[in-house]
Formats: C-alpha cells, structure tokens, sequence
C-alpha cells in the first residue's frame, strides 16, 4: 500500500509523451508470441498489466524480449503450438490478460490455471466461460465463475455464432483468438461497437477476418482458423485512456494549456473526449493520421477552468468505458447536473467504480444520485471540497481520477493505495508532476 497525496495545482503547461495503449499492447505481445517470424513493438505500455500478458506468453512457449533500444522482439511459436505453462499463470491486477489469454489457451490442447489478485479475484469470468465452453473447452472455477480458474483447452475447437450478451471487447476477442485453430466457421454477432484493436491487429498480422453489417445493424465478425500470423512491426499509439487524466485535470485548472502528441484517437475509444468537448472543453486534434492500422492525433487542450453539466447518450458508454472516473470528477468540477446512464459494467470493472466513485465524491461533498447502473453529478461550478482520504479498492483509474480531483480542491486529497496506478500508467506522478501538479507520497 503506497498512499498518496495531490494538493493544488499550479496551471498545467507542456507537452508529455503518455505511455502506450493498454489495449494494443496486450494483442501486440499475444500476436507476435503467437505468429511465425519476428515481431517487433514500439512503444510498448511497461505496465504490470502489460508485463503479465509478456510474462504468460514466454511461459507458454514465446520469445519475448525486451532490447536495451526499449523495443521488445517476439518470436512466436506459431497458432496451434502454445506450450502447457508449468505453472500457475498469475495475471495480476488485468482481467483483459485474463479473457483474452483464456481465449488463446482455450483453442490449445494444453491446461492451464490462471489467478490474479484480489481485485481479479473477484471478476466475473462466465461471460468467456459460456462461448468457450460451448467451442470445446472445460473450465473450473470458483463459486460465481471467479479466479482461479482452470483451462482445459480443446484441438477440436467447434465453430459458433455467438451473440454477445453485454457490450465487451475481452468477451469478443476471447471468442476470435479461440477461432483461430478452429476448422469452422466462429463467429461474434456484436449488437453495440466495442474497441477494434483484435480485428485491426489480425489484419497487420496478415489473417483474414470478414465483418459484416447485419440488417438489424448488428455486426457479425467472423474468424476461420486454418491460417498463419505473420510477424510484423508493431508502433503503439499512446493511450487515450490514460491522455485522459492530465486532460481533465488540464481542464479544471484555469489557465493550462498541454500538448499530448499521437494519441490513439481510434472512434471506438473516444467516446471521453467527444463529451468533454460537449461540456465546453476546448481540445483541438492537430495531425491527425493513420499509423499501424490507428488513427492517431495531437491532443492539444486549453483549460478555462469552465465546464457544463450535460447528458452522456448510454450509447456512447462502450467508447468510454474506462473514462467514467475521470468523467465523474469533470463533472463534479463543472457547472449543473451531469447524467451517466448505462453503466452496469462499471460495477464488474477493477472495482465497482460506480459504488467507489459515489462513494469518493460525497466524502468530498459533491451531491450525486446513484441508480443501479446510472450516476447523477450535480456540480456547482466550483471546485468541491478536499481534505479527505479515499480507498481506491486496487483500482487505478479510482486512485488517478482522485488525484486529478486534488488538483483543484482547496484541502489535498489523498488516496490509501496509489500503487495500482503501476499497472496502467507507471509515470504517472512524474508526467502529471511535470505537467505542474503536486501529487506526493504521504
Ligand atoms: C479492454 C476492454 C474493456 C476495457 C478494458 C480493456 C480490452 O473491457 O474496460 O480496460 O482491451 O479489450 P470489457 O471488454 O470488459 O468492456
């Protein structure tokens, strides 16, 4: 346990450079451990998370290793050919190594027991369960479907049309990465978009993959196994994700102006900046391209310490998944009445963000309603109170949205565990400290 403390800060001002895309970087090390030939990744995310998914693969068979040039090489051992591991597959804080290394495993005559800590601990792991079971492979879990969970995997992985049930990349790319040694025909029907970073990523890696729109505007994704990887070169866009907290905390403190340069401005992952722009934020995307399959820009943002109250369409939940917390202290800083509705996942997330967020920002006295999956921010257009601790439950997007939130308050705020922030955003303190934040050990 690591407490933490931000006190006020001063304008933000700079450029920074934010680490790697989570989301791509766990595929860009699960598809170079897996394709034939050398595969070699730029700008990797060296978070806990990350270094899980680096560490499960060498234990299955891949050559993963990381230059004293910061690019990590992969040798991968080709599809069908993951080695059993040896021994217990400790997945840490990241439920997408989890589902989506539970996919892979699953398609592999190979058995493997997978835990993480207490956090992971508690996710549901049905959701992958259901499919990959009906495709061939067995399980056994923990009452509820919770880790440790063991795989058995199949090398007659049966073809499936899957409808997914809830709105879920991991469930998706789960089910394709099984797919992959399957005879016949897999298919995920995904009725809301989810992040695209598997389907972009099979395609660079030369495997074929057919999307079709469906007439009720569902799209129906399908895999056929019986192909190859081809190793590739890998560049990882910075993540949006993590761009997001020195961007609100930019925009609640009047008078800063930041540049983050090659975010990952992939539609589906966007739906935080979008919103912010609708409360009044000013953020302008300067050289915006399309690298590695992504479209990436330069996030240039001006704080005016305003920002207004609106409506989140649930619709947009999916781009925005993970952005809620941040969102949530946007909304708390700015002027009226915020409604986030949609947000049931929110509660199966590294905590239940719903319940830690309310929780939080009444202790710092915002007035906000709680729905079962809803959350209502009513700010005032001033910043709320501070001068209290939160837990943050092993979550990192809680303790980094609350040290934003200290950012502004006149009394610090403090978080009783800052060490999970390691696991998606390792410099975290450094870069926002930089940026002109006061965010301290305590
Ligand atoms: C992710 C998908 C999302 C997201 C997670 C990363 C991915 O989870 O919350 O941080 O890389 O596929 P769900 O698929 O459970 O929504």
């Amino acid at each position: 346990m690591k407490a933490l403390q931000s006190s006020k800060a001063s304008p933000l001002s700079g450029t920074q450079r934010i680490p790697g895309d989570k989301s791509i970087s766990h595929r860009s090390l699960m598809f170079g451990g897996l394709a034939q030939g050398e595969t070699l990744i730029s700008g990797l995310l060296e978070g806990e998370d990350v270094i899980a998914t680096a560490l499960a693969m060498r234990a299955m068979g891949a050559k993963i290793a990381r230059g004293d040039d910061g690019l990590w090489r992969c040798e991968g051992v080709g599809i069908g050919f993951l080695k059993e591991p040896e021994d217990i597959l400790n997945m840490g804080n990241s439920g997408t190594s989890t589902r989506l290394l539970g996919g892979l495993i699953a398609g592999h005559p190979i058995n493997a027991v997978m835990t993480g800590d207490a956090s992971l601990r508690k996710r549901p792991m049905k959701r992958i369960m259901t499919p990959l079971s009906e495709m061939g492979a067995e399980f056994m879990t923990r009452e509820g479907g919770r880790l440790p969970m063991t795989i058995k995997g199949t090398d007659a992985v049966k073809g499936i049309e899957y409808r997914l049930p809830v709105a879920s990349a991991q469930v998706k790319s789960a089910i394709l990465l099984a797919g992959l040694t399957s005879d016949e025909k897999v298919t995920v029907i995904e009725e809301t978009p989810t992040r695209d970073h598997t389907e972009n990523m099979l395609r660079a890696f030369g495997h074929e993959i057919e999307i079709e729109e469906l007439e009720d505007g569902a799209a129906a994704i399908t895999v056929t196994g019986g192909q190859q990887l081809k190793g590739c070169a890998v560049d990882v866009p910075s993540d949006p994700s993590s761009a997001a907290f020195p961007c609100v905390a930019a925009l609640i403190n009047e008078g800063s102006g930041i540049t983050l340069p090659r975010i990952c401005m992939n539609e589906r992952r966007n739906g935080i900046y979008t919103t912010l722009i609708e409360m009044g934020a000013e953020i302008e995307f300067k050289n915006e391209r399309i690298e590695g399959g992504e479209r990436t820009a330069d996030l240039v943002i001006n704080g005016t310490g305003v920002l207004k109250g609106i409506d989140v369409p649930a619709a947009r939940v999916p781009s925005m998944i993970d952005e809620f917390p941040v969102l949530a202290v946007a909304a708390a800083c700015a002027d009226g009445t915020t409604r986030m509705t949609g947000l049931a996942e929110l509660r199966v997330k590294e905590s239940d963000r719903l319940a830690v967020m309310a929780d939080g920002l009444s202790k710092c006295g915002v007035r906000l309603e709680m729905g079962e999956d809803s959350l209502t921010i009513h700010g005032t257009g001033k910043p709320p109170k501070g001068g209290v601790e939160v837990e943050t439950h092993l979550d990192h997007r809680i303790a980094m949205s609350f040290m934003v939130l200290g950012t502004v308050t006149d009394e610090p705020v403090r978080v009783d565990d800052g060490q999970p922030i390691l696991t998606s955003f390792p410099n975290f303190i450094d870069l926002m400290n930089d940026l002109g934040c006061d965010i301290q050990d305590v």
